[in-house]
This record gives structure tokens, sequence and C-alpha cells, in this order.
């Protein structure tokens, strides 16, 4: 008898959701304890396209975990890093990114974010109390956090700069609300042109 083996096609990923033919990237923007990598990877997936993790690409490129990054060449070197990830992977078509909490407070990287075309920014707002108890819950080691009262100075610093980029604001929800929250938004703006 034969015992030849079939070969599996690969599975092609299902789309359930749709955006604007003109988009190339979402990005989500947003404090700690946003969403934003859970909400990201849900979308990506619906719109079958990829997601990107800013902090999972330098982690990457660096072969180090973000916290060893801040503890063994401290935070203004994980903020050159996070430029350099961010300019590459705004290069790429058809991904949903998710930003870490601290990209727009550079001038840099704002730039980049507004001068980046047929790029949705998005962003995933809610109370700093809020933020803090989902992060306490989480347990991921973020150096940030280490202290809450200067997590506190971040976030009043950081919120104009979340508003002043993004194009869409989300108030959170679970990751389902955001994510059919996000798409309705992202598609009614294109219908109003
Ligand atoms: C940071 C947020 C983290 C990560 C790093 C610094 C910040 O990303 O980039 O720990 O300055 O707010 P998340 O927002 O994905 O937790």
């Amino acid at each position: 008898m034969s015992t030849a083996v079939l070969e599996m096609p690969t599975p092609t990923p299902t789309r359930t959701a749709s955006v604007p033919a003109g988009l190339d990237r979402i990005v989500l923007t947003g404090f700690m304890g946003s969403g934003k990598t859970t909400v990201g990877a849900m979308l990506a997936e619906q719109l079958g396209w990829r997601f990107l993790d800013l902090d999972h690409e330098i982690e990457q490129r660096e072969g180090r975990s973000v916290p060893q990054i801040f503890a063994e060449s401290g935070e203004q070197h994980f903020r050159r890093l996070e430029t350099a990830a961010l300019a590459s992977l705004l290069g790429q078509r058809r991904v949903v990114l998710a930003l870490g909490g601290g990209v727009p407070e550079e001038l840099g990287n704002r730039l980049l974010l507004e001068q980046t075309p047929r790029t949705a920014v998005v962003y995933l707002a809610a109370e700093f109390a809020t933020l803090i108890e989902r992060c306490r819950r989480q347990g991921i080691e973020r150096p940030v956090l280490a202290d809450e009262a200067v997590a506190a100075e971040r976030f009043a610093r950081r919120k104009p700069h979340y508003e002043r980029i993004s194009g869409h604001r989300i108030e959170s929800k679970t990751a389902e609300e955001s994510v059919r929250a996000l798409l309705a938004k992202l598609n009614t703006a294109a219908s109003l042109g």
C-alpha cells in the first residue's frame, strides 16, 4: 500500500473584517495597560494583516528583554532603539503595530508617525487607575512602573501627546468591543471622506 504523505496546504488566514483600501498601517498608542497588544493582535487577525509589537521587535533585535535593556543600558539607550525600530516597522504594509507607551513622548517619533502616509493612529484611552490596576494584574515586569508616583507624572505628560498624534480615540472597553469600535471608526471616517 502506498504511504505517500499528503501535503497539507497552508491555511489562508480568514479575513472577517476590512478597512478602507487607502490604509496600509494601523498604529495603536496609549499608556501601559491600555490593551494595545491584545487589541492589536485581535484586529490584525480579523483583517488578515500582520501584527507587530514594537517592544517585541526591539527584544528580537537586541536579544534581551526590555527590562534587561533598561537595567543594563539605561532608558535613553532603550529610547534610541525604540526610534530605530519604529522607523523601520513603519515601512511595512498591511500591518497593525502596537507601540510602547513611551513612544509619543519623543518629538522625533511623533514626527515619524505624522509623516508616514496611509497610516491611522488610534489612541486606546483609559483612566490612570484602571491602567495601573490592569498592569498589576498582568504581572508583566515594566521598569517604568517601578514607582507609581513617577508613572503618574509620565501619564500626565504623555496624555496630550497620545491625543494629538491620534486620528481616533477608543475609550477603554473589552478587547472585542475595542476592535469593533475601532473598525467602525476607521470605516466611517473613510465614508465621510
Ligand atoms: C514603556 C512601556 C512599555 C515598554 C517599556 C517602556 C513606557 O511598553 O516600551 O517598558 O515608557 O511606558 P507597553 O506600553 O507596551 O507596556
